[in-house]
Parts: structure tokens; sequence; C-alpha cells
């Protein structure tokens, strides 16, 4: 099969690179050839995930920084756009933790909207002032179907969510006529590290069972290439918007099943 080359030369940085959701779009970026710097607050992840892509013929730098530390942040973003001007953000980096709305304490509310907010507001806007003196580039950030939908149990992360998909299009009614484009991705249900550390099987089983028209959890492969759309020139004319990728989770209700054909 002839691969495509869609981003050959150019330099993609993504955030929460070392492993689910993250880790996959970087490993499709890396087939069509681009250029990549990993950032990731995990650096034993890191270095696994560089040497799973080692085995492709472009280049992946990587960088063990935790995004709400804005210092390590600007820092780390100028030692990239140096070795190689960025075209393409990917904002992925992000934590999620069950807890019922009247037990959060202060410091897990904190501790999730900066990892998903705050951290993903000092990245982009480090970067874009990098694009903006270029006129060009492109940006997309890792929302969730939670953040267009509640879920109970998840106050602040469906909040920081919610907080993403404002500042993406924010983002892109004032970035547009500089050349960058912003949009967001919203998945629903996807098999990852993170789900898996949060939920039994028996509850993902449950859950899909109830909630998800196609009858499974997402994949990370089915996720990945949305955002290498919205990263390519096919996606041109798209800013500003909310892509939702979740089984059909969103669409309403599920039927029940003596509904269902047969
Ligand atoms: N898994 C799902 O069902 C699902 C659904 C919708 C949205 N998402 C979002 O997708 C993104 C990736 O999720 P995943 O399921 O692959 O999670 P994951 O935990 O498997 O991977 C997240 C990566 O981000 C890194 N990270 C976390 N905090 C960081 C920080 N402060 N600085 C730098 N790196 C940090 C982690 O080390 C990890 O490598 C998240 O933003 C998540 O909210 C996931």
């Amino acid at each position: 099969m002839m691969l495509r080359q869609r981003f050959k030369n150019k330099h993609i940085l993504i955030t929460g690179a070392a492993r689910g959701i993250g880790f996959e779009i970087a490993r499709q970026f890396c087939e069509e050839s681009a250029t990549l710097s990993l950032l990731d607050s995990n650096q034993e992840n890191l270095a696994l995930a560089v040497k799973k892509l080692a085995i492709s013929d472009a280049g992946v730098y990587s960088y063990n920084v935790d995004i709400t530390n804005r210092e390590s942040v600007i820092d780390v973003i100028n030692k990239a756009d140096n070795i190689q001007p960025i075209d393409i953000l990917i904002n992925n980096a992000g934590i999620a933790m069950e807890t019922p709305f009247l037990n959060i304490e202060v410091s897990e509310w904190k501790r999730i909207i900066d990892v998903n907010l705050n951290g993903m507001f000092y990245v982009s806007q480090t970067v874009c002032k990098l694009m903006a003196s270029r006129k060009k580039g492109v940006v997309i950030n890792m929302a969730s179907k939670n953040g267009l939908d509640g879920e109970f149990g998840y106050a602040h992360y469906n909040s920081s969510k919610g907080g993403v998909i404002m500042l993406t299009k924010t983002m892109a009614l004032e970035l547009a006529h500089l050349g960058i484009r912003v949009n967001a991705v919203c998945p629903g249900y996807i098999q990852t590290p993170m789900s898996m550390e949060i939920d039994s099987p028996e509850f993902t089983s449950d859950f899909v069972n109830r909630y998800i028209p196609m009858n499974r959890p997402g994949k990370v492969e089915e996720i990945a290439p949305v955002f290498l759309f919205l990263a390519s020139e096919e996606s041109s004319f798209i800013t500003g918007q909310v892509i939702i990728a979740d089984g059909g989770q969103l669409a309403g209700q599920k039927p029940r099943s003596e509904f269902l054909y047969k």
C-alpha cells in the first residue's frame, strides 16, 4: 500500500504523546514522515514512545515537561521551534478523575483545570505567537464528548473540556486572519490506559450497552485520523469547529434492545 505523505517536512508538536491517543497520533504522523516533538510529563513512557517511533525515518525529539509549568513550557517550545519551525500543534495532554461533585477536594479541582485548560493555554499561546509571526499554523485541541454533554462524577473534567471548546472557538476567531486554523476534537469513550485505569471491564461493558449505539468503545486508531485530517490541507477551510467521534453517543437516546431491527 502506498502511504500518504501529507506531512513530509512538517514539524508537529504533540503534548501528552507518551501513551494513549497522543502516542497513536504521533505514530500516524510518523508514518507520513513528519518531524515530531513529543512533550510529556512521564519520562519513562516518553523514552519508550521515542524508541517505538525510532523505526521510522522521521525526526523524533522528546521533551520531558509538565505543561502546567509555564516557564518550562516556554523554554522547550522555543528549543523545539529553533530546531525546525512548528507547523502544527496538537494539544492532547489531559487527565481525568472520577469523584462525586460534593466530594471533590479543591486540590483535585485545581489540578484537573490546571492540566486540561491552563496547560493548554500556556502551550497554545507560546506556539501561536511563533505561528503568528510566520502567518501560518494549525492547532488542534483535545476536548471530549464530556465538554458538550455532562457525565456524573466528572464535574471538574467536564468543566475543563467545556473550557477547551470555548478556548478553541475564541482562538479560531482571533487567529484566522493570521493564517492559523484552530479546531477541537471530542472523542467519546475510547479504550486507553487512562480509561482502563478508571473503569473496570464490567463498567465498560455496561456503559457501552447503555449509551453507545455502535455497541463498543472507540479505539485510538479511530481517533488519530481525525487529528490528521484537521491538520492536513484537506481541511483548509475548516476552523473554529468541534468534531465529535463517539460511536453515536451524542446523537440521542440509544434505542431499547427490543426496538432494534433483527
Ligand atoms: N480515553 C478517553 O475515553 C478519552 C475521551 C475523550 C477525551 N480524551 C482526552 O484525550 C486525551 C488523552 O487521553 P488518553 O485517554 O490517551 O490518556 P492517557 O492517560 O492514556 O495519556 C495522556 C498522556 O498525557 C500525559 N500528561 C498528563 N498530564 C500531563 C502534564 N501535566 N504535562 C504533560 N503531559 C501530561 C500523560 O503522561 C500521558 O502520557 C486527554 O486530554 C483526555 O482527556 C480521552
